[in-house]
C-alpha cells in the first residue's frame, strides 16, 4: 500500500477515535443538560422558587443563576457586551479540550474539517432557522461583516449605506474596503437621542430617504447596541429591495439568542452573529448566515487549502487553517443549552424583566426611560438616564459601591446607563438597581 493510502487509512481510524471521544463528551453533556434544565425545551427549570415577585416566567427561571459562574459580588446587567457561559458548557469545553490535547495533531487534522464541526454547523442552522449549507462557523460578527465587505463584487459607482447607529464592527470594514476598491460608503446620521419617541415607521422612513440609485448594499443591526431598537428587518429589507438595493447585510450581534426569529423569514442575504453574547458560547465563537444563491458571488476572505470541496460550499468562508476545535464544539453545547431553555420562553422572560424595569422607571422621579416604549420595537437592551448624573460617574459609583455591571453611553446627546439583562436576572436585582440609582 502506498504511503498516501496508509495515511488515509490512519486518518480514517483517527476520525473514528475522535468521533468516539467527542460523542462521550456529548453524551455526558446531554445528561448534565437534563439535570440542569429538565427534559423538554422551555418546559420547566428545576430551580428553587424565587422570593421576588414577577410575572409568570419568573418562577420558571428562578434559580437559574446557579447554572452560571458569575461572581456573587456583582449584578450583571451587561449581557450585551459579553455573555457568560453556563457551567455545564464550560465543563463540556474543558472535556473537549482535554480530548484534543491527548493527540493534538490527530484532533486537528483527522477531524478538524470533519464530522464534529459539521454537527455544530447543523445545530447553528437549526437555531438560526436556515439550511446548514448557509452557515459558516466564524469567530464573531466583525468577521462575518469583513467576509461580506471583502467578498462582494463592488466597485466605482456602487454605494454601501448604513447609519451612524451601526457598531464599528459593521461599518469600519466597509469604509476601509471602499478606499481600497473604489466604491463608496454613506454613513448617515441617525441619532439615538430621543429614542423613546422613535417608531418603527419613522425608522424605516429614515433609511428610505437615504437610498438612491447608487445604493447597492444596505447594512443595519437587527438590534442596535446603543438603545436596543428591534429593527423591523423584514419590512426594511422589502422596502430596500423595492428601491433597488441588491444586498442586505444584518448585524445580528445582539439579537441571536435574545429574541425569537428565523433568519429565513427576514428576506436578507447576510446575517452575522456573535453567539458569545446571548447564546453564551465560548468567547471568539461565531456563526454567519449567507444565503445560498449569493454564495457564488461572494469571495472568501481567506484561503488555505482552496480545495474544490471547500470552494463550492459555505465552508470556503472558514478556510483558514488551524482553529480551536474544542471552542467550536462547545459552541454546539451552548446552542443545545439555549435550545433546551426554549427561545420562546427565553424571550417571554426577557420581556417580563423589560416590563418590570420599564414600570419601575415610569414610577421613579429620578430615572428617565430612553429607549423604545413597546416590546415589539424594543429588546432586552435599553437605556435609562439618571437625572442630573453623568452616566460615566453613575457607572463608577454603582459598580464600585454596589457591584452593578452595565455600560455607560455619553456624548452625541446621550447620557444613559445601557442595561442588558438576561433571563437569570431577577426583579429583586432591578429593585436594588433602581434604589441605588435613585440614591446617587
Ligand atoms: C451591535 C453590535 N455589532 C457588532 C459587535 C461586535 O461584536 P464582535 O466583537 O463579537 O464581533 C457588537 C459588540 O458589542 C455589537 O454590539
Amino acid at each position: 500500500m502506498g504511503s498516501s493510502a496508509n495515511r488515509r487509512n490512519f486518518l480514517k481510524l483517527g476520525a473514528a477515535a475522535v468521533a468516539a471521544s467527542f460523542s462521550a463528551v456529548e453524551n455526558a453533556f446531554a445528561s448534565r443538560l437534563t439535570e440542569t434544565l429538565g427534559g423538554a425545551p422551555g418546559s420547566a427549570f428545576a430551580g428553587t422558587p424565587s422570593a421576588a415577585g414577577g410575572g409568570a416566567k419568573a418562577q420558571q427561571f428562578s434559580g437559574l443563576s446557579a447554572a452560571y459562574g458569575l461572581s456573587a459580588d456583582i449584578t450583571y446587567f451587561n449581557h450585551a457586551s459579553i455573555g457568560t457561559m453556563p457551567r455545564i458548557v464550560m465543563e463540556a469545553r474543558e472535556q473537549y479540550q482535554r480530548a484534543c490535547e491527548t493527540n493534538p495533531w490527530l484532533y486537528v487534522w483527522s477531524d478538524g474539517f470533519g464530522n464534529a464541526r459539521e454537527s455544530v454547523r447543523q445545530k447553528a442552522a437549526a437555531y438560526l432557522g436556515c439550511d446548514a449549507e448557509e452557515v459558516a462557523l466564524t469567530h464573531n460578527t466583525t468577521e462575518g461583516m469583513n467576509v461580506v465587505s471583502q467578498g462582494l463584487p463592488l466597485g466605482p459607482g456602487d454605494e454601501v449605506l448604513f447609519s451612524s447607529m451601526n457598531h464599528a464592527g459593521a461599518s469600519v470594514c466597509w469604509e476601509q474596503q471602499a478606499v481600497r476598491r473604489g466604491f463608496s460608503t454613506k454613513r448617515f446620521e441617525l441619532s439615538a437621542a430621543g429614542a423613546e419617541h422613535m417608531t418603527p415607521q419613522a425608522l424605516i422612513a429614515a433609511y428610505e430617504r437615504q437610498i438612491t440609485a447608487a445604493t447597492k448594499v444596505l447594512v443595519f443591526p437587527h438590534i442596535d447596541n446603543i438603545v436596543g431598537f428591534r429593527h423591523p428587518v423584514r419590512e426594511m429589507a422589502d422596502m430596500a429591495r423595492a428601491r433597488g438595493v441588491e444586498f442586505i447585510a444584518i448585524d445580528g450581534a445582539q439579537s441571536v439568542g435574545m429574541i425569537e426569529f428565523r433568519v429565513e423569514d427576514l428576506g436578507v442575504d447576510f446575517y452575522c452573529a456573535s453567539p458569545h453574547k446571548w447564546v453564551q458560547s465560548p468567547k471568539g465563537t461565531g456563526f454567519f448566515y449567507i444565503r445560498r444563491d449569493v454564495q457564488p458571488m461572494v469571495e472568501s476572505m481567506w484561503t488555505r487549502s482552496a480545495s474544490s470541496r471547500q470552494r463550492q460550499t459555505v465552508r470556503k468562508y472558514e478556510d483558514y487553517g488551524t482553529r480551536n476545535l474544542s471552542a467550536v464544539m462547545a459552541l454546539g453545547a451552548a446552542i443545545d443549552f439555549q435550545t433546551r431553555l426554549g427561545p420562546a420562553a427565553k424571550e417571554a422572560r426577557c420581556r417580563e424583566l423589560w416590563q418590570y424595569f420599564y414600570d419601575r422607571v415610569a414610577g421613579s422621579a429620578r430615572l428617565i426611560w430612553r429607549s423604545a416604549r413597546s416590546w415589539d420595537f424594543a429588546s432586552s437592551l435599553f437605556a435609562v438616564e439618571i437625572d442630573g448624573v453623568p452616566a460615566d460617574e453613575a457607572f463608577q459609583r454603582l459598580f464600585q459601591e454596589h457591584g452593578f455591571v452595565f455600560r455607560a453611553f455619553t456624548g452625541g446627546g446621550l447620557n444613559h446607563a445601557r442595561i442588558s439583562p438576561n433571563l437569570m436576572n431577577t426583579e429583586d436585582e432591578i429593585d436594588r438597581f433602581v434604589a441605588a440609582a435613585e440614591a446617587l
